[in-house]
């Protein structure tokens, strides 16, 4: 079935039951409460733009739901079409593992659901949270499935490569799954958060940005107070180059942010404890400066955790790197680190709405971590995953020789020439 209706990898032309489902996708920006999305051309006319949901509606009751279950039903079986299709690419071996067996049978159960919502009306019941639920295990068990793999035949650096690639897309792709759901059962469901009356759906339209940072660290310090004696200090400063002395706001996810901030702040936390726990002058303050610019709108959170050495910064993005030991699932307690999603996950958030999260870091002193994100909520758009040939290619071949010098790729133990002599 999925063979059928996917973007035809060679021609890039669409099968008629692909146009007939609109396999592209729709690019929307909800964090926009202004305009209307571009929709791609190849996707059917008419194609309703998600966003109207949110542009120029200040509220669920002016919001539309019929538009939104059009929009749904078309939308959500073309980003599963197109990420099982990415997933029957990966190598045969991985594949075979039973977690990533069970995520492959979770998105075709959903898929098959999805399609059966075609022909019903917006107002019959849908069952959208079941299907966002099954969902719930994909990271976890897509891990595990990966671990399995690494274990039984170890990675050479091409498949590692390919398998970081193909992460990065397969959980953009559910974050933006997630995303599309939640935003329309919080908006037409019967349920009013009344924590949060004026968020629209999941986006909150005028997020303090300071405030979630809080929020995280706080979070963040119980966490790193089950584990280590203490926690460091937390200082926040706040730099609105274009209305200072007002608190920064962002029209954005909060759920996201905090998200971010949570993984950045146990990591920055973990580095310091480990640098300095014990030591008389007690724990240095970690720092979050958050600045709004023209079209940046910047969080950096700074560490004295004596930092990493330039040519492992990339690395620490890989799914599977992590300093600290496997935590153990069965635990009740929340685990500090060890998995070593946190930063791809949270660069992968960063980046969905344009952003990005990068670290330098000065080894022997500390490092600073910068989320990005669009001051402007209008060029907040998704950043989506497409399947075409060119994500195609990346599965194919082999891996190429390096086209710099590249000697030594660890550091030269001199003691062992100096003995030699
Ligand atoms: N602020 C930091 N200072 C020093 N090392 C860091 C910092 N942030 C991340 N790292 C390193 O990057 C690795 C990967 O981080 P992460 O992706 O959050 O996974 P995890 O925390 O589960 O190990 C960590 O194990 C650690 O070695
Ligand atoms: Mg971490």
């Amino acid at each position: 079935l999925f063979q059928t209706i996917s973007v035809h990898a060679e021609t890039g032309v669409l099968p008629v039951c692909a146009v007939k489902i609109g396999l592209n996708h729709s690019f929307y920006s909800p964090l926009h409460f202004g305009t209307f999305p571009t929709v791609n051309t190849n996707s059917p006319s008419c194609f309703p733009s998600y966003l109207c949901l949110v542009a120029e509606f200040s509220g669920r009751d002016n919001a539309c739901e019929k538009t939104s279950y059009m929009f749904l039903r078309k939308e959500l079986p073309v980003r599963l079409a197109n990420t099982m299709r990415e997933v029957n690419l990966l190598p045969d071996k991985l594949l075979s593992q039973p977690s990533v067996k069970l995520v492959q049978k979770w998105y075709m159960q959903s898929f098959l659901e999805l399609l059966e919502f075609e022909n019903r009306k917006p107002e019959e019941p849908h069952t959208l949270i079941e299907i966002r639920n099954r969902h719930n295990d994909v990271v976890p068990t897509m891990a595990q499935g990966v671990i399995e793999y690494k274990e039984k035949f170890s990675f050479d650096p091409f498949v590692s490569s390919n398998i970081q690639y193909f992460l990065d897309r397969f959980y953009t792709n559910r974050i933006s799954f997630r995303m599309l759901i939640n935003q329309h059962t919080l908006l037409f469901g019967n349920d009013i958060n009344p924590a949060h009356p004026k968020h629209i759906g999941s986006i909150d339209p005028n997020c303090n940005v300071a405030e979630v940072v809080t929020d995280a660290y706080e979070t963040a310090k119980m966490v790193c107070e089950q584990y280590y004696s203490a926690a460091p200090e937390l200082k926040i400063e706040e730099f609105n180059a274009k209305a200072p002395q007002i608190p920064i706001q962002a029209v954005y996810v909060p759920s996201h942010l905090f998200h971010m901030l949570f993984e950045l702040f146990k990591n920055a936390m973990r580095a310091t404890n480990e640098l300095h726990e014990g030591s008389k002058e007690g724990l240095p303050l970690i720092k979050a400066k958050v600045t709004l610019g023209k079209e940046d709108l910047s969080v950096k959170i700074s560490d004295r955790g004596g930092g990493v050495a330039l040519r492992k910064i990339d690395r620490l993005f890989n799914y599977t790197y992590s300093t600290a030991p496997t935590p153990s699932l069965d635990s009740k307690r929340v685990p500090l680190a060890g998995f070593g999603h946190g930063l791809p996950i949270s660069r992968l958030y960063a980046r969905y709405f344009q952003g990005d999260l990068k670290l330098y870091s000065m080894e022997g002193v500390g490092t600073d971590a910068v989320i990005y994100l669009k001051a402007l909520s209008s060029e907040s758009f998704e950043r989506l995953p497409v399947f075409n040939k060119s994500a195609w290619r990346h599965y194919q071949g082999g891996p190429g020789a390096d086209d710099w010098s590249n000697p030594s790729k660890e550091p030269r133990d001199t003691s062992k020439y100096k003995a030699k002599r």
